[in-house]
């Protein structure tokens, strides 16, 4: 623990924690990656910390090909999956298992939604769950809208008219591929289910560090003064990973970084630096005002030879991870040969609004960047004037604040001081405050947060319909463009990287053309 961290005191004012109705939990693609990786290890945390409601269950369910014969083998896979993800006690392995079992099928056939209502119905009548159901798309987005239709169909969503139960859908991204198919897609689950039962996730949204730039911002007097255009001088906003594509090239290659990230991370995280406060912490008032930031950010140019003023696009090459080679984009299994996919994205983006106008938000996320990080970074304005002559302004370094949203979660400061002496010497010096270090404990993983609060019917860290929109509105443009090729001039252009470096060379100079330089984060 450093000296600073040591002095920080954490006094328990106020602690907001509800337990939800008994439910139970529905997951398609219950043999998938996700399930195992985020879905049920969160489910479990939650149950080791008595946060799931006293009755629950999770029913499975699964494509044929992936299905094991008997609940008992589907129990064991989910206990193996459990213990991987990290040590505990058997009774509390076998207790949660115990609440798992599984219905084989294809997702496009109504008897698998027979087999889901009968089932559900035995778990109702032995364990009281009366009928409340999360369901959780975790699938592929193409399955997306049949398995909605199917629950309707099956009368597997609908919610008695006495207000006395719930059914809720929760649905991955990526929400379309652009603004029509996105607009399709919600009139599809909106034909069948109210806004209200829909939950679309943005695990970022769920990261504590994320929810606590709302905290940072609207609890505490201190910065919200200075949080405008008078003293911001830009905002930087980076999301690196040192992975590659891993086993999603299927995916990846078609869908690409501002799609994968751009679409929902990155411009859900500027929408909660930049937006304005909500009268009230209430899931709809909140959710106005993220949406209407994002509607307040100039459109890219429709003249494609001016995009470059304004983005840099990129895709790794051969280099080195974590000291070992690693190949190239275009050599990774599964990726078209010659891909034009991009891998990296840097943005400068301008909102139009009083608050914000003429400061500039720079993002930029990529894969096989040289370290996982994800940071927002305000640098606010120099001084007007320095009284330390001769040292002029320009010798003064701009206080930078920094929410790290991980690894190193936490929040730091830099500022200018005196360095101990009797000469007059300055330099920059950070405050830190690490949330590991204050808390003692590693921040829950955002599946968890974010499963509870579809449970306790909270929408707030739940993106809504017309903020999925704004972000495509933003984008269809540029991705349209980019489809036309080397045509449209320097913006549409991919620009090589290196594997383990920070991202092409060309993302430099976005800044430097403002004079200005990106952190190393
Ligand atoms: C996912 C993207 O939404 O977020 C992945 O599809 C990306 O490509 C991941 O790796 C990053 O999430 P995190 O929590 O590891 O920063």
């Amino acid at each position: 623990m450093d000296a600073l961290s040591a002095r920080v005191s954490v006094r328990e004012n106020f602690c907001v924690e509800a337990q939800p109705d008994s439910c139970g939990v529905v997951i398609f693609g219950a043999s998938g990656d996700l399930t195992h990786r985020k879905l049920l290890p969160s489910l479990f945390h939650l149950f080791r910390r008595g946060l799931l409601p006293p009755e629950f269950f999770v029913l499975g369910c699964l494509s044929y090909g992936d299905s094991p014969s008997t609940d008992d083998a589907f129990r064991q896979a989910v206990r193996g999956s459990l213990a991987a993800n990290g040590s505990a006690p058997a009774e509390a392995l076998d207790a949660f298992v115990g609440r798992c079992s599984f219905v084989p099928g294809d997702y496009r056939d109504p008897a698998v939604y027979e087999a889901l209502g009968h089932r559900g119905a035995e778990q109702d009548a032995a364990r009281g769950t009366d009928g409340r159901r999360v369901f959780y798309l975790a699938v592929p987005p193409t399955l997306h809208e049949p398995i909605v239709a199917h629950l309707g169909a099956a009368s597997l969503v609908r919610e008695p008219a006495d207000g006395s139960g719930w059914t809720r859908v929760v649905v991955e991204k990526p929400f379309g591929r652009d603004l029509a198919s996105a607009q399709a897609l919600s009139r599809g689950l909106q034909a069948v289910l109210s806004e209200r039962q829909i939950y679309r996730i943005d695990h970022y949204l769920g990261k504590e560090t994320v929810q606590n730039i709302l905290m940072f911002r609207f609890a505490n007097a201190l910065f919200e003064p200075i949080w405008s255009r008078d003293h911001v001088d830009h905002v930087q906003i980076t999301a690196a990973e040192s992975v590659g594509v891993e086993h999603r090239a299927g995916y990846y290659d078609q869908a690409g970084c501002l799609r994968d990230m751009f679409q929902n991370h990155m411009l859900q995280m500027l929408s909660l630096v930049a937006m304005e406060p909500p009268a009230a912490f209430e899931d709809e008032r909140y959710r106005d005002e993220k949406e209407k930031l994002l509607a307040a950010i100039r459109p890219f140019p429709s003249d494609p030879t001016a995009l470059d003023q304004w983005l840099v696009r990129g895709q790794y090459g051969a280099g080195r991870s974590d000291g070992s080679p690693v190949p190239g984009y275009r050599d990774e299994p599964g990726v078209a040969p010659g891909s034009h996919t991009e891998t990296y994205v840097a943005l400068k983006l301008l909102i139009d609004n009083w608050r914000w106008a003429g400061v500039p938000f720079y993002l930029r996320s990529g894969k096989r960047l040289a370290r996982k990080a994800s940071e927002i970074a305000v640098t606010f304005r120099r001084v007007p004037h320095s009284i330390f002559a001769p040292l002029g302004v320009d010798r003064l370094e701009p206080n930078v604040l920094v929410l790290d949203v991980q690894p190193r979660e936490g929040i730091s400061l830099t500022i200018e001081a005196k360095k101990p002496g009797p000469k007059l010497c300055m330099g920059s010096l950070t405050l830190r405050f690490d949330y590991r270090s204050v808390f003692g404990e590693e921040p829950p993983e955002a599946y968890e947060r974010l499963l509870l609060d579809v449970m306790l019917g909270d929408h707030t860290l739940f993106v809504r319909s017309d903020a999925i929109d704004a972000a495509w509105a933003l984008l269809t443009g540029l991705l349209g463009t980019w489809e036309e090729g080397d045509r449209c001039g320097v913006g549409c252009r991919l620009y090589p990287y290196a594997a383990g470096s920070w991202g092409p060379t060309e993302a430099d100079a976005l800044l430097a053309r403002d004079g200005r330089a990106w952190r190393e984060p």
